[in-house]
Parts: structure tokens; sequence; C-alpha cells
């Protein structure tokens, strides 16, 4: 179905998230005529602010972040439907001016329109917001029309928070109405995960145990605590910040079950199956086994010097949060028994990097096993997220030459030159999706809930017992700890470089 025009409501407005993603990904889509005509912008705030002032503040930093540069042809009259509404988050009166005011703009609309709360305020104000929405009525909609509501991240900090916010959620819009933002799911090469698995069958047939051998998700970033974050992430760390979230939706793209239909339902039916089915670390020596956190100390990255984590801005000196994680997860299902799924994130680590990689089981080296030919090593899938995304496959070939030798080479697929264009930002398409109530792309209630169960017992044991695993230290600019490369030595397999 088609994105509808509707009224979007940005609480945080003020915030990063807002002048970075939000604004940028709606004014690229009305660059690409995606927008659907007479989109409404209300950002709402607690500082005083005019309107002028809200849109030269967004205005200023537009050709820094949108992708598709700044042109006043577009931004100006693009610019004339966004408006500042400054309110206190607690302050019910604030919400009765705002659904006046969207009365308003209905008013000019015959009547009546559609809305959506984005909900991207400091977490601390989620209940205030969803709960005084409900107070005016703003979470009911007029007669065919409808009210959404899409909640940023974080989405609770542990499970007992996280169904605390479900909660309140439920009690003022329907599941149906509901949109939880998991941005990596909006982007693109994650989209193509299913596309890849499904729309081919030479794929499904060795999409198991009996072929694979071990899955690794890696997430590098390049950067540390910049803007001011280290208040945030101390409080947050690795795990929550993005296993939690992105990568375990990552890894239950690549290990799900082919879906029934490609309903919102229907996908994420198989997708929460696969979390329900990771084997959980529940005690501090299972923990220890199968789980490695660190923190960076000084290094350099991209030639730059970088402090050490706990030498941060907002970062406690003492701090036990880890910058990095790596874990070996389990998925106890017919299909992946037995295959570990190796999941990594790290700050500042040498580049910014996202991939998941397939290494498919060595063909018996029955030919060609001297070693003047070279073992043939598996085959191995590696889909990048981004940069470049892409897909490529290693597999074994022949060097030309009288001689019988071996070489690995890649078989290459670059988006920018197959499609010879750049993939739109992730804020685009799920801002589209929510005004068009496909909920695909979405993290439901249950999906969230079982991928904090799995974390949750991790959490515990690093920070609340008696023998919690130790944190392990990396160069700022390194490939991460040295116990993170044992953790897959154990197993006789080596991350990937990337
Ligand atoms: C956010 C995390 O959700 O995702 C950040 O809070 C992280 O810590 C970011 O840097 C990464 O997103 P992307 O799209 O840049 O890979």
């Amino acid at each position: 179905s088609q994105a509808a025009p509707c009224t979007v409501v940005i609480f945080g407005a003020t915030g990063d998230l807002t002048h970075r993603k939000l604004v940028p990904a709606l004014y690229n889509l009305a660059v690409e005529g995606e927008l659907p005509p007479g989109v409404k912008i209300i950002g709402f705030a607690r500082r005083e602010k005019s309107d002028e002032v809200f849109r030269a503040g967004l205005k200023e930093i537009n050709p820094k972040v949108s992708r598709s540069g700044h042109e006043a042809k577009i931004w100006d009259p693009f610019e004339e439907n966004i408006h500042y509404h400054q309110s206190e988050f607690q302050d019910v009166d604030g919400y009765q001016r705002l659904a006046d005011r969207l009365d308003e703009i209905d008013n000019g609309r015959g009547g009546k329109g559609n809305r959506l709360f984005y909900v991207a305020s400091a977490p601390e104000f989620f209940d205030d917001i969803l709960e005084n929405l409900k107070k005016v009525g703003l979470n009911e909609a007029a007669d065919g029309c409808w009210a959404r509501v899409i909640v940023e991240k974080p989405f609770g900090t542990d499970l007992p928070s996280a169904k605390h916010l479900n909660e309140v959620v439920s009690r003022t819009f329907a599941e149906k109405e509901t949109y939880r933002i998991d941005h990596y799911l909006g982007k693109e090469t994650a989209q193509n995960i299913m596309v890849l698995r499904f729309a081919n069958a030479i794929f499904e047939p060795l999409w198991n145990n009996r072929y694979i051998e071990q899955v690794q998700i890696t997430c590098s970033e390049n950067l540390g605590m910049e803007g001011g974050r280290g208040g945030y992430y101390d409080k947050s760390g690795a795990m929550r910040d993005m296993i939690q979230n992105h990568l375990l939706q990552l890894l239950s793209l690549v290990a799900m079950e082919p879906p029934t239909d490609l309903s919102a339902d229907g996908v994420r039916d198989e997708k929460v199956k696969v979390i329900r089915s990771l084997r959980q670390w529940d005690t501090p020596e299972k923990v220890a086994e199968n789980v490695v956190r660190a923190q960076y100390t000084a290094g350099t990255v991209d030639g730059v010097s970088r402090v050490g984590y706990r030498e941060e801005d907002r970062v406690d000196p003492e701090s036990m949060t880890e910058s990095y994680v790596a874990v070996r997860c389990m998925i106890d299902t017919w299909r992946w028994s037995g295959v570990p799924f190796y999941v990594r994130m790290g700050k500042q680590l040498p580049k910014k990097a996202t991939e998941i990689s397939i290494h498919f089981k060595s063909p018996p080296s029955v030919l060609f096993n001297s070693d003047s030919s070279g073992t043939p090593g598996g085959n191995v899938l590696v889909i990048r997220i981004q940069p470049d995304e892409g897909i490529s496959l290693r597999m074994m070939s022949k060097i030309p030459g009288a001689n019988l030798r071996l070489e690995p080479v890649k078989m290459d697929f670059h988006y920018a030159t197959s499609f010879g264009k750049g993939s739109p930002e992730a804020y685009e398409r799920l801002l589209l999706d929510s005004m068009a109530g496909d909920a695909t792309l979405f993290a439901r209630r249950d999906e969230v809930e079982e991928a904090w169960k799995f974390v949750d017992h991790i959490e515990r044991a690093w920070h609340e017992s008696d023998n919690a695993p130790p944190m392990a230290e990396y160069t700022a600019g390194s490939w991460g700890p040295k116990e993170a490369d044992d953790l897959l030595k154990q197993d006789g397999n080596e991350w990937r470089r990337l």
C-alpha cells in the first residue's frame, strides 16, 4: 500500500536524531518525489524556539547529512511545512495545545487527517509522552484515518523495562499501529537478505548445518564517544546498544525459516522463533565460555590518537561498561544445530563496516590436498551491509599455468555498479513504511522481549554475580581483544578479516 499524507509529530525534536536522520530522511523523500503530498512536520521539544529558529537549525545541518545534498527549490517549500511546538514532556496542557494545532491543520484538509507520532526523546520521557497522548485523545484517529506511533530505541534497558514500555504502548496504541524502529532493518542490504535467500533457488538447499560450518556477523565502528555520547553509552554498553537490537535482527534474518508470506506477521513470526531458539548463556560460567566483553585503551584510529574508553568525556573512570562484545550464539533448531553464529561489535576499531559472512564447509580433502596445490578452504558468502553494499562469494580457482595450484577468488556484486545509484537511507524506507501501514521492517513486541531475555542473562552475569567474567582490553584502532580471537580458536575458527 501507498504512504498516506499525514502530520508527523517528532518528540525530542531538538535532538541529534531529528537533525541528522529524521528530517534529512523526509527531505530526501521529498527530493525523490516519494513524500506523500501535504506531509507536515511538528517538532515537539522542551526548549523555547520559534519555527524560524527551528527551521534554520535543520537547514544548516541538512547539506552535511542529506544524501541528496541540498537544493533550495526543494528545501524551501519543504521547510514551510515544518513547525515547532514547545512543551515539557510531562505537561498535559502542551499536548492539549498540540491537539488543537493538529485539528487546525486538519481543518485545512477537510476536517480530519492521519497522524504519526515519532517518540525520539530521551527514553525517560517515553512513558509520559505516551500517557499524555492518550489523556488528550491523540491516540484515537478520526473515522477513516489513522494514528500511529514510532518508538525509537532504546526499547527498554532490560526485559522488565521493555515489558513495562510495551504495556504502556499497548494501553495507548493497538499493536498494528505501533512501530518499534530498528534502523538496521531499513538498510537496503538487510532487506536483501531475504531476497537473496528466497528468490534464488541455489542457496536455500545449502542453508543449514549440513553445509554451513559457521556464520559471522561483524559490526565494526571507527568512532568512540564523540558528541557527548559517553553519558548515554556508559549506562548502556555494546551489548544493549547494538547486539540486543541491530545484530540480533540481522542474525534472525539470516537464520529464519522461509515465512509463509511476506506479511508483517508472516516474517516476524519466523524471526522471533530464531531469537527464541537461542541457547541461553544463563550462568556466569556459560557467559565466560561464550561471551567476551572489552574496553578500548588509548590508541590510534585513522591516524588520529584516541583516549581510552575510561578517559572519555562523561564515562566513569572505573566504568565496567563494554565498548566491544563478541558472542558465540547457538541456535537450537533442526536447521542450525551445531553451527556457531559469532556476533561481534566494537567501537574504535580500524574502520566502519558491517558484514555477515556465511562459511561453508570445506570439500573433502581427497583431491587437492598436497602442499603443491594448496588446500581448498570452504566457500564464503559475504553480505556487506555497509559500506560498499554488496555480496561476494569466495571460491577456489586454478592459478593459470602448467602446474595445478589453487587460489581463492571472489565473485563480487556491488550495488553501486549494478544499480548505478546509492541506497536510500534506512530511515527513508522506514518512515514511508510507517506511513503506508507496513510493519514488516519493525520489531514486534515478542521479538524485543525475547532478545532482552537473551541479553539479560549475560548482563546479570557481568554485573550481578560474584564470579563475573573479566573485562578484556583492546587498543583503539586494533581489531579487538585477543580473547575474542581465542573464542573462535576454541572451535578451530578465526574471524574473517574485513
Ligand atoms: C545506533 C547506536 O543504534 O546505531 C550507535 O546507538 C551506533 O551506537 C549506530 O553507532 C550505528 O548505526 P549505523 O547505521 O551508523 O551503522
